[in-house]
């Protein structure tokens, strides 16, 4: 067979070995084979300076249209190799918006602290600041420096958790706070206090050993009975809608005097009576009062320069009022389905 037929049956059989790969690996072969550096072509081309002069114009012509046809094909093979592999791939990355999202779980503050996070705003926005105190307190500033000495009938009325070191104990309510701040503070003091409480009390519905309040300070002169009114009213406002009023009852705690219940409208009925506020129109948030001169003179004050108003409230109630929770418990269990509500 002479050089020139054997060319056109190398071109041939490149032609249908390029166009037929079918894949980019298969292509790479075709081409090592034809015209790789021991290619069936590259051969060829490479014994050119065996032949003849006469042969070699010839051949060499052919050789060389042989290669350039057969990269031709090469490049129209890959390219359309490649267009298949690329619409391969989008096919099977193809993303269907018509599907649902994905819900990602977001955490966020328990309602308790939703809650203090909110009564703190209101009084922030009063003038307020926030203060700190301990949750192991001394019987000291639990009860003594809030007019409760020991024989004093209002200690027994708290179940208090006592600590096995003497005169120590979990503190019953966020009162004591104010002591330790007018202790160091000279008036005009302006303060809320939260944090958590502490009784033996066996849990129940709207009992739990533990518990949170905020308490509230404010020692100026001429502070009056009118400025506690007023800054409830705008607290009980803010926390449960500007349609309520506030109702003060008498009663009595050892570190005001006179002392008071506050009782809100009721966020159901508006007053009319309903089952949450069992027919009375009133629900109690907060007991609060003009503090006692003994409190104010045990810290070092003038209670003939000064005069102050207090009140406690307790966070869990007015979650519970404000959203229809009938059981503290539900606080503390953890429940996520309970807790993602709020
Ligand atoms: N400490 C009281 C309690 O836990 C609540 C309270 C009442 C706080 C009157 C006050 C106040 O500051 O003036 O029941």
């Amino acid at each position: 067979m002479s050089i020139l037929d054997k060319l056109e049956e190398i071109s041939k059989e490149g032609q249908k070995e390029v166009s037929s790969a079918s894949s980019l690996e298969g292509l790479e072969a075709a081409r090592v084979s034809f015209l790789g550096k021991k290619g069936k072509i590259t051969v060829i081309l490479k014994s050119l300076g065996d032949l003849s002069l006469e042969d070699r114009p010839a051949i060499g012509k052919k050789a060389n249209e042989v290669r350039r046809s057969i990269e031709n094909t090469i490049s129209k093979r890959k390219e359309e190799l490649e267009s298949k592999a690329l619409e391969q791939k989008l096919e099977e990355e193809v993303i269907d918006i018509t599907l649902p999202g994905r819900c990602f779980f977001t955490g966020k503050k328990h309602l308790i602290t939703q809650i203090v996070d909110e009564i703190t705003d209101t009084f922030i926005g009063l003038g307020y600041r926030v203060a700190e105190g301990p949750e192991v307190e001394t019987e000291y500033y639990n009860f003594d420096a809030l007019n409760t000495p020991a024989d004093h009938p209002a200690r027994s009325l708290m179940d208090t958790l006592y600590t096995q070191k003497d005169g120590v104990l979990l503190r019953t309510h966020t009162s004591p706070v104010q002591i330790r701040i007018m202790e160091k503070t000279l008036p005009p003091v302006y303060i809320i206090a939260p944090g958590k409480a502490y009784r033996r009390d066996v849990p129940d519905p709207s009992h739990s050993p533990m518990f949170h309040q905020v308490e509230g300070l404010a020692v100026d002169k001429n502070i009056t009975f009118g400025d506690l009114k007023g800054t409830l009213e705008v607290f009980a406002k803010k926390m449960f809608g500007a349609d309520r009023k506030i109702r003060l009852r008498p009663h009595f705690f050892p570190f005001t005097e006179p002392s008071a219940e506050v009782d809100v409208s009721c966020i159901m009925c508006d007053g009319k009576g309903c089952r949450v506020c069992s027919g009375v129109g009133w629900l109690e948030i907060l007991g609060a009062g003009m503090v006692d001169p003994n409190v104010l003179s045990g810290v070092g004050y003038d209670p003939e320069e000064v005069s102050g108003f207090a009140f406690g409230m307790g966070v869990e109630r007015i979650a519970m009022l404000k959203y229809g929770v009938n059981d503290i418990r539900l606080f503390f269990e953890n429940d996520m389905r309970f807790l993602a509500q709020f």
